[in-house]
């Protein structure tokens, strides 16, 4: 067996390695704007600059309870992207040496983020143990390469990223950091063949399984849905369907579930091999970046002359965010996760006895809580991020949750999860279709989703972004809108001087939270203007931006009168839209003029 001895090494901490809600995200290699304004790129890494990973990952092993260190089994995987591989030899070295008992590692590093948190939640290893957490190497939608992000984020022993408590000690770990353990004459592992390969070392043995990246969540998803109903909807000659990975790590799990499990067509698969650049892509399953697939399914400028298929979905690259396209047809991230919530039940064996709860962001659409208030179930509106969601789920609360950021999913983990939102659809249109798969015409994507603004009404929703604003510009229209809120005749006149066919605002606050769970306090969640006939406005400043400041506007209006669902959603939305956007626009036109629409 193999030896191996620990290495201390001295270390000086970096600045900057505060993990944000979803880890430390920064440019593998980067550029660097500077030099006394001649505006010089001078190429500058960051994460493969000596000691800056180390630094951070012996900063979570500082972090975290001796147990789940010493003698523990720790999950390292990711999406793929450009810096994972080297990153993946470093973090095992540095586990050796620190008493971690066990690695396990997806084959290739490959692990979607909601297989991380399935494989911590289920899979017991040969000796029989359990991970208790995961370093899960993802800058999820943003592009990777060698001049793009890289990202690192722990998540712990329930599946869920690390809490804020953990967070702010690693934090706190890599302001003070002066040294790290590695174990340097371990030799590299080859994480392209499964299997385990042991060695000793100066604490006992020490092993690194390698493993096949799907099969876990595969079984998982097998638990949840019904395979057999999903294959025989896809086996139908009429249903077409259509899978974007994006080049993520989507594509392993595409491959393995929607053609070698379900018999989907191989060429339904669009991008599915996962690349380190993502094809040069940005892997954010939306409307203006899944382009191959908008085009495919009809929509968009540069639509195929080929009749489009039924179904169309994407992922982004750690395979946690979705996309759900019908033929010609948009499905927004609100609606989707309200007609989950009203389906599940019938639709999905998992939630055959009844839905413990659902949830959504603040900034989401209301057509969740229509569903819930009709349904009699539960229901929470929590801040923005996956985190929230997760304390309800822990607690037995909530079963199916989304956010507008298009994120779906439920309690099988404590992740959002993208391929799981694809197999909901799917089974949902398979129920919908059980009788009818050997008629003329199927129901389809765009009839499941006239249906439920027939019965629930429709959330006319729309998002418009203004990216890598001046961040104090920001705060200043941010603030302006708060002031707002203190006299709401005086608001109200002003609406209605710019369009007098806009309702009322009821009532003006920036949202608070109060986790029902913990009790803990989250306030300045966002702006609100909520309108007497139901509609909202909400501004917000984004959590994710990694340059300047990025500020999103919420808009939304409801409809209840069936026969006015079937509107143009910029039409319907044009007067609430203009009345506060216009304004705004006067006040601050430079940073508004440069928004633009996502949906
Ligand atoms: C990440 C989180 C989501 C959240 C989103 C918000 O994707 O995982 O839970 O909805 O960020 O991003 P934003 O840029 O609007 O803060
Ligand atoms: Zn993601």
């Amino acid at each position: 067996m193999v030896m191996f001895t620990v290495t201390r090494k001295e270390t000086v901490p970096f600045d900057g390695q505060k993990p944000g809600t979803s880890g430390l995200r920064k440019k593998a290699t980067g550029f660097r704007l500077d030099d006394g304004g001649l505006h010089i790129d001078l190429p500058v890494s960051v994460f493969k600059q000596p000691n800056y990973l180390h630094n951070f990952v012996q900063s979570t092993f500082n972090a975290l309870p001796a147990d789940k260190v010493k003698g523990a089994t720790v999950v390292v995987s990711g999406d793929g992207r450009y810096f994972s591989k080297d990153a993946v030899q470093i973090i095992i070295k540095m586990a050796a040496a620190n008493g971690v008992r066990r690695v396990w590692v997806g084959q290739d590093s490959l692990l979607s983020t909601p297989a991380v948190s399935a494989v911590i939640r289920e899979r017991i290893g040969a000796d029989g143990s359990k991970a208790t957490g995961a370093f899960i190497l993802t800058a999820s939608h943003n592009p990777g390469g060698p001049h793009e992000d890289f990202g690192i984020k722990y998540n712990m022993e329930n599946g869920g990223p690390a809490p804020e408590i953990i967070t702010d000690k690693i934090y706190a770990n890599t302001r003070i950091l002066k040294e790290y353990f590695i174990a340097e004459d371990l030799p590299d592992v080859d994480i392209s063949v499964i299997g385990l390969s042991s060695f000793s070392g100066p604490e006992g043995p020490f092993g690194v399984d390698v493993f096949d990246s799907t099969t876990d969540y595969v079984k998982l998803m097998k638990s949840i849905f019904d395979f057999g109903s999903i294959q025989k909807l896809l086996s139908c000659p009429k249903f077409t369907f259509c899978y974007d990975a994006l080049h993520g790590v989507a594509g392993i799990y595409a491959k393995r579930i929607f053609v070698e499990e379900l018999g989907a067509n191989q060429s339904s698969l669009l991008n599915c091999t996962p690349k380190e650049d993502f094809g040069g892509g940005h892997p954010d399953p939306n409307l203006t970046y899944a382009k191959e697939l908008v085009a495919r399914m009809g929509l968009g400028k540069s639509s195929s002359q080929n009749e489009p298929p039924e179904f169309g979905a994407a992922a982004d690259g750690d395979a946690d965010r979705n996309m759900i396209l019908g033929k010609r047809f948009f499905v927004t991230p609100s609606d989707s996760v309200a007609i989950i919530a009203a389906n599940a039940v019938e639709a999905i064996p998992y939630f055959a006895s009844g839905l413990k709860g659902v949830a959504r962001s603040m900034p989401t659409s209301a057509a969740l809580d229509v569903v819930a208030k009709k349904l009699n179930l539960k229901f929470f509106e929590v801040p923005t991020g996956w985190k929230f969601f997760g304390n309800l789920m822990d607690a037995g609360l909530c079963s199916i949750c989304g956010e507008e950021s298009f994120g779906t999913g439920s309690d099988h983990i404590r992740e959002k999860d993208g391929i799981w939102a694809v197999l909901a659809w799917l089974s949902i249109l398979a129920f919908k279709n059980k009788d009818n798969l050997k008629e003329q015409k199927l129901v389809t994507v765009e009839d499941i989703v006239l249906g439920h603004w027939a019965t629930y009404g429709r959330h006319y929703y729309t998002r418009y972004d203004y990216e890598n604003v001046d961040a104090g510009a920001a705060k200043e229209l941010m603030a302006h809108l708060v002031n707002l809120q203190s006299s709401l005749p005086n608001l109200n006149k002003l609406i209605k001087e710019i369009r007098s066919d806009v309702s009322e605002v009821a009532q003006a606050d920036e949202f608070e939270y109060k986790d029902p769970v913990d009790g803990s306090v989250s306030k300045h969640q966002g702006i609100r203007y909520l309108f007497v006939d139901g509609s909202r406005l909400v501004f917000r400043l984004s959590g994710t931006g990694s340059e300047g400041a990025t500020i999103r506007v919420y808009i939304e209006q409801y409809e209840k009168d069936s026969s006015k669902t079937g509107r143009d959603s910029q039409e319907a939305l044009a007067p609430l839209a203009r009345s506060f956007c216009l304004y705004a626009i006067l006040q601050f036109s430079k940073i508004l003029l440069q928004g633009h629409d996502t949906m």
